[in-house]
């Protein structure tokens, strides 16, 4: 299928681009290169030998999306374009809603006219909120805790909305769990720009040397070893899942939410741990108050993903923070290096 891959230069969108590839899509991608570089473009195509149209510019640009849906003509779209920092988007709602809710709303404009009927959604798990009950399933209350968490609420009421007014219409809301490693390649990988926000850039860092030392936020959850636990997935698996929800689209309609994690949780120090049997070194921590609006615990029921969309997690823990310090040693300044 022709899949038009927004946010396609960024962490998870990079690794998708391969995937989708590997199994005979084409590929065009739209990044504004607002948290992207174009070197990675450069080395996705290298990797792939494939050939990728791309445009540099906004997804709430309405000329730009016509513009790229009359070159590409695509049959289904991926809409990764978007804002994450959970922290950031308290301080800057506006900004939050209007990327992430005014972008998926000029994007589906765009598709109405030209006629592309397929949405996959980059969704989160954080949209569930504090937990009613564990492992989450897609049934689960939706309480979303941050500005964020209701940007990626909103932005599923609205595609739910958009598939139930026309028969036709397709789409898929992957609701991530915590995606972290990188491509075996060691040549794509996550490239925070500032302070990473999330753990696992965060150690890779102090891995390499470029920060001192980790701060464990809280060790008084309620968890077995009093830090947070998350369902971590390989971003190969994630952006594999991506693969899956194209083929689903092809024969599916409606809007239908899926968890896209691997039913397993791993506290904090089971990171650090297992980061340090990657790296073959200490990682130094200190132990740190709660961060505001972390939950205790969280992990995915991802049963309706294996059963409807076949796909399920296939890299372990290790595979995960193995793949992380290749890249983090190779790339020890992210593509900044290049
Ligand atoms: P990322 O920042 O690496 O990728 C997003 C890409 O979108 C970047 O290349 C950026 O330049 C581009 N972009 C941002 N705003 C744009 C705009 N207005 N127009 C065009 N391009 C724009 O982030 P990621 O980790 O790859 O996440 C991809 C998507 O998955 C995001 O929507 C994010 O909210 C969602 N998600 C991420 C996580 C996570 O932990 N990484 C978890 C759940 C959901
Ligand atoms: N943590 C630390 N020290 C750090 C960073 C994180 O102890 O320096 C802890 C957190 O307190 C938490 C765990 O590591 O217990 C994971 O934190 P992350 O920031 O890596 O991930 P979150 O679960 O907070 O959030 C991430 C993404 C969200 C997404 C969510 C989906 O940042 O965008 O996963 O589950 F919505």
């Amino acid at each position: 299928m022709r899949v038009l891959v927004t946010g396609g230069a960024g962490y998870i969108g990079s690794h998708t681009l391969l995937e989708l590839m590997a199994q005979g899509h084409e590929v065009c991608v739209l990044d504004n290169y607002s948290n992207a570089v174009p070197e990675v473009l450069t080395r996705v195509r290298a990797l792939s030998n494939g050939a990728i149209m791309d445009f540099a510019g906004d997804v709430r640009d309405p000329a730009m999306l016509d513009q790229v849906m009359q070159a590409f003509q695509p049959e289904a779209v991926i809409h990764f374009a978007g804002l994450k920092a959970v922290g950031e988007s308290t301080e800057k709602p506006l900004y939050y809603y209007d990327v992430n809710v005014g972008g998926t709303l000029a994007l589906l404009h765009a598709m109405e006219r030209a006629g592309c009927k397929r949405l996959i959604f980059s969704s989160s798990a954080t949209v569930y909120g504090e937990p009613v009950y564990l492992p989450y399933d897609e049934a689960h209350p939706t309480n979303p805790t941050s500005v964020y968490g209701q940007s990626k609420l909103m932005a599923e009421r609205i595609l739910t909305d958009w598939a139930a007014a026309f028969p036709d219409r397709t789409a898929v809301l992957l609701r991530y769990f915590n995606p972290v490693g990188a491509h075996a390649s060691a040549q794509i990988g996550e490239d925070p720009k500032d302070i990473p926000n999330n753990l696992m850039p965060f150690i890779a860092q102090v891995a390499v040397g470029k920060r001192d030392f980790l701060q464990i936020f809280g060790d008084d959850y309620d968890t077995p070893d009093g830090t947070g636990q998350r369902d971590y997935i390989h971003v190969v698996d994630l952006a594999r899942a991506h693969v899956a929800a194209v083929t689903y689209a092809e024969g599916a309609t409606g809007a239908r939410p899926f968890n896209i994690g691997t039913g397993q949780s791993y506290s904090v120090r089971d990171m650090v741990a297992a980061f340090e049997r990657a790296c073959g070194k200490p990682i130094p921590t200190k132990q740190a108050p709660r961060r505001a609006g972390d939950i205790a615990a969280m992990q995915a029921d991802a049963s309706r993903a294996a059963a409807e969309l076949n796909w399920a997690a296939s890299h372990d823990l290790d595979d995960m923070t193995a793949s992380t310090w290749a890249w983090q040693s190779k790339n020890p300044d992210g593509y900044k290096g290049a």
